[in-house]
């Protein structure tokens, strides 16, 4: 197995392909604890996670809670709603805050791109990106590889469509340059103003498409993605009713993909309108298995970046 040196998770983009395989096979080996019984190791006994998160979260807030118990850490949640953030605190104050109170890692989720990265710098704590602002959700993208490894049995050749917003996307970037990396053919699709200029400068096998059904012809992964309307502004999208009759997921559509596509999706699912609710729990979707393989691959990040931080800090050996 490769080595692992990132104390912080700020990014796909700073991963080479080593460190992604490197996640995934930890996962593998923590996916099958998940299944036994007893789900729990002691590897980060002693340990304390910080769960940070200025936006709301039910999948990554609570897996990375549920991540940190299965590996015997201590898990905090700190609500900004309810922290001195309210009285005017700053967000660094409030990080080197939870560092004196000796958190090993903070897993951070901001409105503002950008933000893990300015923390990461001035703390001795390790930093996970929880997805901040359109920039990065790299943990996302992780228990996404995650999933359409365990379905397809590889990644490199695929075909790999993601339809939606993807201008307000942080999954879609960082699901671009984690298929990119892994050698999958990603074709990203959506109206033209929640489709990024450049976005094909995301990699070297990235193709942008305007019409959903040209993305998914012949893919043998489909990703839908939420239109986000808390980043929405101005005239981007005519009406929820147009989006969902043009951009929306639903049979007639995915009947354009291989036969064996996986549906996937990473919530919250506005049902009826990015997808049929059909297909969100047809026989193809893999929605559910995206949030169960969420649990491991964190243990996976929180484990690798700890172990990682303590080598920076002079604690012990990788
Ligand atoms: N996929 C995802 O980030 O979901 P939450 O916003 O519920 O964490």
């Amino acid at each position: 197995m490769s080595s692992w040196s990132h104390r912080h998770l700020l990014g796909i983009s700073q991963l080479s392909k080593g460190d992604i395989l490197h996640v995934l096979d930890a996962a593998e080996r923590w996916f099958s604890l998940t299944r036994e019984e007893a789900k729990h190791a002691r590897v980060l006994q002693g340990r304390t996670v910080v769960n940070l998160f200025f936006e709301s979260s039910t999948r990554t807030r609570t897996s990375f809670e549920v991540a940190g118990k299965r590996l015997g850490a201590d898990v905090v949640n700190v609500s900004p709603q309810t922290s001195s953030v309210t009285k005017g605190e700053t967000l660094l104050d409030t990080v080197r805050n939870l560092e004196a109170l000796r958190a090993d890692a903070i897993v951070l989720r901001h409105p503002a791109s950008g933000a893990p990265d300015h923390v990461a710098a001035q703390t001795h704590t390790s930093i996970v990106n929880a997805g901040d602002g359109a920039h990065e959700h790299p943990t996302q993208g992780l228990l996404d590889a995650f999933t359409i490894r365990r379905k397809k049995g590889r990644i490199e050749g695929l075909v790999v469509a993601i339809c939606g917003d993807i201008l307000h996307s942080r999954v879609a970037r960082s699901n671009a340059l984690l298929r990119g990396a892994l050698g999958a053919e990603v074709r990203l699709c959506g109206p033209r103003t929640l489709v990024p200029r450049h976005a094909e400068t995301l990699g070297p096998t990235v193709r942008v498409f305007t019409r959903i059904e040209d993305a998914i012809e012949g893919a043998d992964v489909v990703m839908a993605l939420r239109i986000q309307n808390e980043r929405l502004s101005g005239a981007m999208l005519a009406s929820t009713r147009e989006y969902a009759r043009t951009f929306g997921l639903n049979a007639a559509v995915l009947a354009r993909a291989k036969g064996d596509a996986i549906v996937m999706h990473p919530g919250p699912i506005n049902r009826g309108v990015e997808i049929d609710p059909r297909l969100a729990d047809g026989d193809r979707s893999v929605i559910l298995d995206q949030v169960e393989a969420g649990v491991a691959v964190r243990m996976a990040v929180l484990d690798s970046v700890v172990r990682a931080g303590d080598v920076y800090r002079g604690r012990g050996a990788a």
